[in-house]
């Protein structure tokens, strides 16, 4: 299997600068197709489209669970897919900070599976006091629990992005022999939940550089990355994906 390198830009960028780093990511991931995905903030993402064409992916950061209708405010999981989207990111700790709870994330997940072109790309991840004080495993169980529950998959590919929600944008990222652990263990628990047979990616996010990112790819349970930061910098992220 692929490894996949998702960069998420967050809301960091303005157009201009989205459209800048577009092309740069065109530029570099041309002979790479499929394994790289950039996610821009919703409002650019049909400009952003535009320029990567089809070498790189198109992921948004987000996505209402209500379909197209009178919801003043919301993004649809048609609409995005109908703009070339191909992957969804959904309970970013950064969200989950304001208030998402799993059960919305549950509901935005079932609106996204109900598109056949789109993957979610579902994220958990525990707090600096839960690993402190080594309830992590049992945090991300009731999170795959909640989050995942009442799905029909069949053979739609699901992936959950791991990101010690200490380890993002701090610096302290989880080491990679660690991080192995974890993946192998909600490896089993979301198959539990999810089935034997479900097409499971589990990436890992949470401080991936350029000096760190190959002892995560090396690792058997750790499909891909989730990157913040570092997708910014173009010459950073060339080294993240091993392009030479
Ligand atoms: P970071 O962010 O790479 O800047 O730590 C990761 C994320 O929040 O997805």
């Amino acid at each position: 299997m692929k490894k996949l390198i998702v960069g998420n830009w967050k809301n960091n960028l303005s157009l201009k600068d989205s459209l800048v780093l577009a092309k740069n990511y065109a530029k570099v991931f041309r002979a790479s197709s499929g394994a790289v995905v950039a996610c821009p903030s919703t409002w650019a993402l049909v400009s952003v489209k535009k320029i990567l064409g089809v070498s790189v992916k198109l992921g948004a950061q987000d996505v209402g669970h209500q379909e197209r209708g009178a919801h003043t405010g919301d993004i649809d999981a048609k609409s995005l897919a109908e703009i070339g989207c191909t992957y969804v990111i959904i309970g970013h700790s950064e969200r989950r900070a304001q208030g998402e709870s799993s059960a919305q994330i549950n509901l935005k997940l079932k609106a996204i599976l109900k598109e056949p072109k789109l993957t979610p790309i579902i994220c958990i991840g525990e707090s600096w006091s839960l690993y402190q004080a080594k309830k992590s495993k049992t945090f991300v169980t009731t999170q795959i629990k909640q989050t995942l529950a009442g799905l029909n998959l069949g053979t739609r590919q699901i992936i959950i992005a791991y990101e010690p929600i200490w380890a993002i944008g701090t610096g302290k990222a989880m080491v990679a022999s660690e991080a192995q652990i974890m993946h192998a263990f909600i490896k089993t628990e979301a198959k539990k939940v999810l089935g034997a047979k479900t097409r499971l990616m589990v990436l890992y996010g949470g401080s991936v550089n350029g000096s760190n990112s190959q002892t995560y790819l090396k690792k058997t349970d750790i499909d891909g990355l989730l990157v913040g930061g570092a997708s910014l910098k173009i010459q950073e992220f060339k080294k993240i994906a091993n392009i030479r």
